[in-house]
């Protein structure tokens, strides 16, 4: 079955085309002119979208060899997102689905980043417990089946993409800093300083990153590090190094907590953050310890439209209604989803 998916839900207008499960083509636009202003604009993001998606879905069609006319199955982000961004994207889907006359799957941008691993070699097998840690959303999953999913945990607060992204800006990095966090924490000193881990009461695998952005502020004010004319790279290799370490243990120690609680072995790390090098390091430490731990290659990692397709086209194979996707059925329920409702 060849399928085509449609990414759109933020700053990234991703196209990709795939085999059944293998990709053929994953083509990625990053609108990285956000930077000058700090963070994502929705308006600017669904403007951008719209002019690329054409282009960048025509790419993607190029570089697997295939026509429209070959795709049997068409698959977009229908939520979380920002919302504007999202009704490009899958108002485009749904209108190609339409005129090719093929069924239109909604794909969950959190379950997708939840099957991303598998595009990466080995697949996990269920049960497995899945860390999704992005720029919006930071759960913990246990993953019994196909599209069988119990959340166990969640952010109270920030995601931990956001307390990256809100640690570079304090830093003075450009928006989003995840990667130059990690980048210049591998230059640094983890044990420079010690900022807080955040323990909450309610539920002991829930997370909170609000804490430690603030701890890196009040830290910051107190060396006055933005009134230092000339910046010690040293320094800021140090903090970021201390501010990594303790998002990956934060990360690791509840995943780990949660992962003997559930007697699961199988862990798969997805998300913008599982880029990080720190992160992944540590987690394969447990490799030694009888685990198996999945990571995405790092190009499905940060948002792309093969994990769209790939989750799309398994909730298709899966269904036992596939007459649901047939667009007309659809036509009232596939709207954006602004929640976690469906997982
Ligand atoms: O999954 P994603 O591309 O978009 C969302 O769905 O939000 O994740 C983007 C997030 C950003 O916050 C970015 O700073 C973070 O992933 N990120 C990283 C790294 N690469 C990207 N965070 C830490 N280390 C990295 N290497
Ligand atoms: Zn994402």
């Amino acid at each position: 079955m060849i399928t085509l998916a449609i990414e759109t839900s933020c700053d990234e207008t991703s196209a990709s085309v795939l085999e059944n499960e293998k990709v053929m083509s994953n083509v990625i636009s990053s609108q990285l002119f956000h930077t000058k202003f700090g963070g994502v604009v929705p308006e600017v993001a669904s403007r951008e979208h719209l002019k690329k998606i054409t282009e960048i879905t025509y790419e993607a069609l190029k570089r697997s060899d295939k026509k429209l006319s070959d795709i049997e199955l068409i698959c977009a982000t229908s939520g979380p997102g920002l919302i504007g961004a999202l009704l490009i994207g899958l108002n485009f889907g749904k209108s190609l689905s339409a005129v090719l006359n093929v069924p239109f799957v909604p794909v969950n941008h959190i379950q997708a980043h939840l099957y991303s691993n598998f595009l990466s070699g080995q697949k996990a097998e269920f049960p497995f417990l899945g860390l999704i840690i992005s720029g919006g959303h930071t759960l913990l999953i246990l993953a019994e089946d196909f599209f069988k999913h119990k959340i166990i945990g969640s952010t109270v607060d920030d995601a931990a993409g956001e307390a990256y992204d809100k640690t570079a800006k304090l830093l003075g990095l450009e928006y989003p800093g995840g990667k130059q966090i990690d980048d210049n924490s591998k230059k640094g000193d983890k044990d420079f300083h010690k900022f807080p881990i955040s323990h909450l009461k309610n539920n002991e695998f829930d997370f909170s990153f609000s804490g430690i952005k603030t701890a890196v502020l009040y830290f910051l004010r107190d060396i006055d590090y933005n009134n230092n004319d000339i910046k010690d790279e040293k320094l800021l290799y140090d903090i970021c190094a201390s501010f990594q370490e303790t998002m990956v243990k934060t990360l690791f120690d509840k995943t780990l907590k949660a992962a003997k609680k559930f007697k699961v072995k199988n862990i798969a790390v997805s998300g913008g953050v599982s880029a990080n090098s720190g992160l992944r390091e540590r987690f394969y430490e447990l490799k030694e310890k009888g685990y198996n731990v999945y990571f995405p290659d790092t190009e499905y990692s940060t948002d792309n439209a093969a994990m769209i397709g790939l989750t799309g086209y398994l909730k298709f194979i899966h269904s036992k209604n596939k007459e649901y996707y047939k667009l007309e059925s659809l036509a009232q329920k596939a709207y954006p989803k602004l929640n976690y409702s469906e997982f």
